[in-house]
């Protein structure tokens, strides 16, 4: 039976009275659920709309899901109400505007309201670390709470949000339980992380494997078919504790890589190799696949992910050496490039105290206007704290973080003592050499944190190239 919302109805029984008939009750209301959900005629909630969930929230509505969205931000509701993406991912604006056309798609400010008329809900709220490098749940118990006020029988609940070891059956399913329904008896409840990568978020989304975890069978058998509904690869079901762990695995396993690449590129620059032809030939081997060095690493996933584990580990007695050691190879990294940008000044015979320093990317990872954690913040604060005047460019973020900020590419590298680039969007790949030599002050320096030019030819231009690992 349907309620007018879509969910289903097994409140008819009086459950309490009999386990069996309760179990019973269950498996038919999820192989109902699982039924509309192949149908797409079950209603999804997505509660956060962030960089994950609004893409995720896009996708089902394109798969023909009646999708309504939550989230407390009121702009990010009245945008996507509007028709427009408040989020500059590749397609995302075309996808969102044909979803709120066709009314498969609208946003609202309380995930509340949105359990309430939904089958399944997704959970995909910012899950960060604290000052002390602690997991911050407070945005994902705060969001389990509104879903819980209107939480019904028969719905199964995924929480999307990368959270640490054991949170969805120790913190989440509590919360969800201030219901008064019991998770994995009354609704089902499973965890299953986005992986998709910035700028490929939408194919990503509908192409990677996907791992569920469910606090039981069902719960995870419900959710997978979700996911075969949106995604060609493969769907994998296991446990909840395992897939809690294997999402941080593999956010862990990107992070040690990059510090190692890193480590290599220090040593390349000392030893006055090129770390990119030293890795481009290691990575011949056929089991070696060297990750690619640079500026730092920055986002909300890679910079906060490991320490889920090592916070984990601790409680246990257990120190992870190696995947702190790298986080903190990685956080030295935008202070790797300041030493090269006073390097190249020094070379040119130029004081910090009256330089001019033009800063090449805000964003954290090309083509993405996502500014969080980026390895910029920490270059542009420390130039500034030097008495250099920063003048920053973005051709899809907007930022300064407390220097000056200007879209005109031109306008910002005239005059300048130093050009350094720290992201590598597909324009500065494509940056007019000669122009750049023309418009910068006196002898011309590049300081290239993400090796998007070609040394040869910058130096061929007769500019000084600085890149990071050579
Ligand atoms: N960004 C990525 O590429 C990526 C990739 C894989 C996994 N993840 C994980 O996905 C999760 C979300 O990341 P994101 O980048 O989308 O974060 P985000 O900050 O872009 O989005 C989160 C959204 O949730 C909203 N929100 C917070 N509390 C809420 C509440 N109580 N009710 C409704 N909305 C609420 C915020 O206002 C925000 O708009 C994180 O756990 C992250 O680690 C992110």
């Amino acid at each position: 039976m349907q309620t007018s919302a879509g969910n289903l109805c097994i409140g008819k029984v009086n459950i309490g009275d009999s386990p069996q008939l309760n179990a019973a009750h269950m498996r038919a209301s999820v192989m109902e659920l699982i039924r509309r959900i192949r149908e797409k005629s079950a209603g999804i909630a997505v509660v956060g709309l962030g960089y994950v969930g609004l893409p995720t929230a896009a996708v089902l509505a394109a798969r023909g899901f009646s999708v309504v969205g939550a989230d407390i931000k009121r702009e990010v509701v009245e945008s996507i109400n509007r028709g427009e993406s408040p989020i500059g991912e590749p397609g995302l604006q075309e996808l969102v505007r044909h979803a709120v056309e066709k009314r498969r798609l609208r946003a609202v400010l309380s995930a509340e309201e949105a359990t309430q008329e939904s089958d399944v809900v997704i959970v995909v709220v910012q899950t960060p670390i604290d000052g002390e490098k602690r997991p911050d749940l407070s945005a994902l118990k705060s969001a389990c709470r509104d879903v819980a006020a209107g939480l019904k029988k028969g719905q199964l609940v995924i929480i999307e949000s990368t959270i640490p070891p054991g949170t969805t059956r120790r913190v989440v399913a509590p919360l969800l339980e201030g219901s008064g329904l019991k998770a994995g008896e009354d609704f089902l409840l499973a965890y299953s992380p986005e992986r998709a990568i910035p700028t490929r978020t939408l194919q990503e989304i509908q192409s990677n494997a996907r791992i569920v975890g469910g606090i039981n069978e069902m719960s995870a058998r419900a959710a997978a078919e979700l996911y075969r509904s949106i995604t060609s690869g493969e769907v994998y079901e296991e446990s909840v504790e395992v897939v809690e762990v294997v999402k941080l695995m593999e956010n862990t396993f990107r992070d040690v890589n990059i510090a190692l690449a890193n480590e290599l590129a220090l040593l390349c620059e000392a030893l006055g190799i090129d770390v990119l032809r030293a890795i481009e030939l290691a990575n011949r081997h056929p089991r070696v696949n060297l990750h690619t060095p640079g500026a730092g690493v920055g986002g909300h996933c890679l910079p906060k992910d490991p320490y889920f584990l090592i916070n984990e580990a601790k409680k246990h007695g257990i120190e992870l050496r190696v995947i702190e050691a790298a986080r903190q190879r990685n956080d030295g990294m935008p202070l790797h490039v300041l030493r090269r940008i006073e390097e190249a000044l020094a070379a040119k015979g130029k004081e910090l105290s009256n330089a001019k320093v033009a800063v090449l990317g805000i964003a954290y990872k090309g083509n993405t206007d996502d500014t969080r954690q980026s390895p910029a913040e920490p270059v542009v604060k420390a130039l500034m704290e030097r008495g250099v005047e920063v003048i920053s460019h973005d051709p899809h973020a907007k930022q300064d973080f407390g220097g000056r900020f200007s879209s005109n590419l031109r306008e910002v590298v005239a005059g300048a003592d130093a050009v350094v680039i720290l992201t590598d969007h597909d324009e500065y790949k494509r940056l007019n050499l000669e122009e750049l030599k023309a418009l910068l002050k006196g002898d011309a320096v590049v300081i290239d944190g993400r090796r998007v030019l070609e040394k040869e030819r910058v130096e061929r231009l007769g500019m000084r190239y600085f890149g990071v690992g050579c």
